[in-house]
């Protein structure tokens, strides 16, 4: 049983988390994440390890459906069944890179975080261009001013920052510097675009993906990801990838595979849907 150290709401959607479990914190590296379940007959559902506190793993959780929400219930003090982990692969820092891009979208930020902090951590610059729906809903930004350079901030709605989404102030943030290398994480359909207009530019471009899971052991084959004319499993191979030759169109497609089922799933269980 894996005990909730901490827990504070970052927004309505967002809550971070400090879950106890000394191993995987003493293993985790920029890149891993946890599959946790909140009882024997729960989802497993993975999370982006986004730090570690002495024996305690941080998680950056956004309720957007069963679990995730029943997650944010819980308080300091209760046990989640499983957590497993360090699963997945850490990602290769660059010392030689000069200076690297981050791309957030909305709660693609949690996962961004440990990795630009990795590559300051080794003197390389890192900049960042985040976005959220509005100010509201933007996270994390004193831990990224903490490390970046640069912080180019927009909000769909013009509540901070400029006004419209991370793909309209890109050209302009590339017109300002050189980029060796840029990690993109947010929506399927943000890391589409954004990753074309920096490969476009000639720039090296990571994603990381975050396909249905099952296992996270590359048994079941349900987070494949086609990638040029080769499948990987992104709980194995990934979860970060090289962004040339993604098939973003499939992966967008399958995200959306079970959503039938997760709403008879809610709906038999009772579950309040928001
Ligand atoms: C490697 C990896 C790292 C992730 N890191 C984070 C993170 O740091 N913070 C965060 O908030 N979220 C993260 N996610 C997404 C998170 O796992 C899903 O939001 C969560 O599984 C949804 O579960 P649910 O029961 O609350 O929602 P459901 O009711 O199951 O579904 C709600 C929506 O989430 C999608 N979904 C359901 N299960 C999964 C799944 N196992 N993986 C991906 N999408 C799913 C469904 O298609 C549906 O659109 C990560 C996913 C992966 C694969
Ligand atoms: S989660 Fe089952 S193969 Fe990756």
């Amino acid at each position: 049983m894996y005990k909730i150290l901490e827990k504070i709401a970052l927004n309505k959607d967002i809550d971070y988390l400090v879950v106890e479990a000394p191993l995987v914190a003493s293993h985790a590296k920029a890149g891993h994440f946890i599959l946790f379940r909140i009882d024997e007959m729960g989802e497993r559902i993975p999370l982006t390890i986004v730090g570690t506190k002495g024996d305690g793993v941080e998680l950056i959780v956004q309720k957007v459906g069963y679990t995730t929400c029943k997650l944010g219930e819980m308080k300091v003090g209760d046990f989640l069944e499983d957590f497993v982990g360090p699963l997945g692969n850490q990602i290769e820092i660059h010392p030689e890179y000069k200076r690297v891009l981050g791309i957030a979208g909305g709660v693609g930020a949690a996962p961004l975080l440990p990795q630009l902090r990795s590559y300051h951590e080794v003197g390389v610059k890192v900049d960042l261009v985040i976005g959220a729906k509005n100010k509201e809903l933007m996270i994390l930004l004193d831990e990224f001013r903490e490390i970046c350079d640069h912080v180019y901030i927009t909000t769909d709605d013009g509540s901070l920052g400029e006004k419209g989404f991370v793909s309209d102030i890109l050209d302009d943030v590339l017109d300002k510097e050189d980029y060796d290398h840029a990690i993109v994480i947010g929506p399927l359909i943000m890391m589409k675009h954004v990753s074309k207009m920096l490969l476009d530019q000639g720039i090296d471009t990571a994603v990381s993906l975050n396909p249905i899971m099952i296992d996270g052991t590359g048994m079941c084959g349900n987070c494949r990801v086609l990638i040029g004319d080769q499948t990987y499993f992104a709980c194995i191979d990934g979860p970060d990838f090289p962004a040339k030759g993604i098939d973003f169109d499939l992966l967008m497609a399958r995200q959306g595979y079970y959503d039938e089922e997760e709403h008879t799933c809610k709906i038999g269980r009772g579950y309040d849907e928001k």
